[in-house]
């Protein structure tokens, strides 16, 4: 008899996720679920470009398809669902899901405005689901690493903060006038604010400084559209930290985390694909990550296994297994970056530094 047929009796129910968005993110995401994630299953697939749901449930295996995530709601069997559609409408397809009963996996950020985000949560907290928000850097091995030894104390008193995102390009930016307002805080600084509270965790930040220009896409600079920006931020253990961001590195896709305190400095961050080096007449090279989906390939699987291992957990009423220091993003860590990234939307149009909570909206 085959092992599986021998212990298909021990193996638990899959956990029957739903994918709301099939794009870009959602793809990958979806692909994560139906081949790497195991013990999950991708039951259903809803966007409004239904042929795009349609095309990515085909390679998939996935047998519903719809333009309506509410038919993924209504669906007694779908157990939770993953949401990647674009930002505008992750409050309420977050307050919707939770009312369903649906526990939730949203991508970043989970609102536009801290009113609608305290809403949606306010909807999870009632029904009682299971929340994660996708700051899927936490889940890498370098970032681990890194949080471990802070964990245990190796950089001391943290003292200096460094995050940074420098997403890959060509020297200009396909569609950039198509680029929603304020994207370099809402939906890609918002990663390194949470780099930096998750590394100085217990510290609450205080004070944001931000400073944002269109160095690579000069002409659209009147139009409001910011490719690079770099941001102070004070911390209430007073730690100082910078983040910066630039949506045009030739070089590839650098992510990096850092922290200077006390005892000494902590580094995440790789800056090549492999370890391999080519030494020649002209030197030294080596290959660096070009996509976000190969820097983090493993990182986006291992955030959505610690989903649907948590959903399981709830579902089958085991408790959920503890490690050494935190790593699941949760509610009040959507929260605290979101607050972060809308008071930087502030400061930009000040010229001055903001008060962390002082901005509700953008
Ligand atoms: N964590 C990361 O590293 C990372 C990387 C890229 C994107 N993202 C996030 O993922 C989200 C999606 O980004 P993307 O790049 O995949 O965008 P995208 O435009 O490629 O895909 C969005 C998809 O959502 C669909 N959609 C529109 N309205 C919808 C609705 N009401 N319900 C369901 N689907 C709807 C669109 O038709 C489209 O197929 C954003 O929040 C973005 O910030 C995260």
């Amino acid at each position: 008899m085959a092992y599986i047929q021998q212990h298909s009796a021990e193996l638990p129910t899959p956990v029957r996720l739903g994918l709301i968005g099939s794009g870009w993110m959602g793809a990958f995401h979806g692909e994560s679920i139906a081949r790497r994630v195991p013990g999950a299953v991708l039951a259903a697939v809803a966007d409004p470009n239904v042929d795009s749901a349609a095309s990515v449930a085909a390679q998939l295996g996935t047998a519903k398809v719809t333009a309506d995530a509410a038919d993924i709601l209504a669906d007694p069997d779908i157990d939770a669902v993953i949401i990647a559609s674009p930002a505008r409408f992750h409050a309420s397809l977050i307050a919707q899901a939770a009312a369903a009963g649906k526990h939730v996996f949203c991508e970043k950020p989970g609102a536009q405005s801290l009113e609608e985000l305290d809403a949606a949560l306010a909807a999870v907290e009632t029904a009682g689901v299971h929340f994660q928000i996708g700051f899927n850097r936490r889940y890498a091995e370098d970032f681990q690493s890194a949080k471990k030894d802070l964990a245990a104390g190796i950089a001391g008193q943290p003292q200096l903060l460094r995050s940074l995102t420098r997403d890959p390009g060509t020297g200009s930016i396909p569609q950039a006038a198509r680029v929603p307002a304020w994207t370099i805080f809402l939906e890609t600084l918002i990663h390194d604010f949470d780099t930096l509270n998750w590394f100085n965790e217990g510290a609450e930040p205080v004070e944001v400084y931000a400073v944002a220009d269109a160095l690579v896409e000069p002409s659209l600079r009147e139009q409001g559209f910011l490719d690079t920006a770099v941001v102070t931020i004070r911390y209430s253990n007073g730690a100082v930290a910078v983040a910066e961001a630039n949506f045009s590195a030739l070089y590839g896709y650098d992510i990096r985390g850092e922290v200077f305190g006390s005892k000494g400095m902590v580094q995440a961050g790789r800056a090549t694909e492999t370890a391999a080096r080519r030494y020649t007449a002209e030197g030294l090279s080596a290959d660096t990550p070009r996509l976000n989906v190969e820097l983090f390939r493993q990182a986006y699987t291992d955030e959505l296994a610690d989903f649907a291992g948590a959903v399981r957990a709830r579902r089958d009423g085991v408790p959920p297994s503890s490690g050494d220091f935190t790593i699941t993003p949760g509610a009040a860590d959507a929260r605290r970056a979101l607050a972060m990234a809308l008071a930087c939307i502030e400061s930009v149009k000040r010229g001055a530094p903001v008060a962390v909570n002082e901005t509700a909206a953008v």
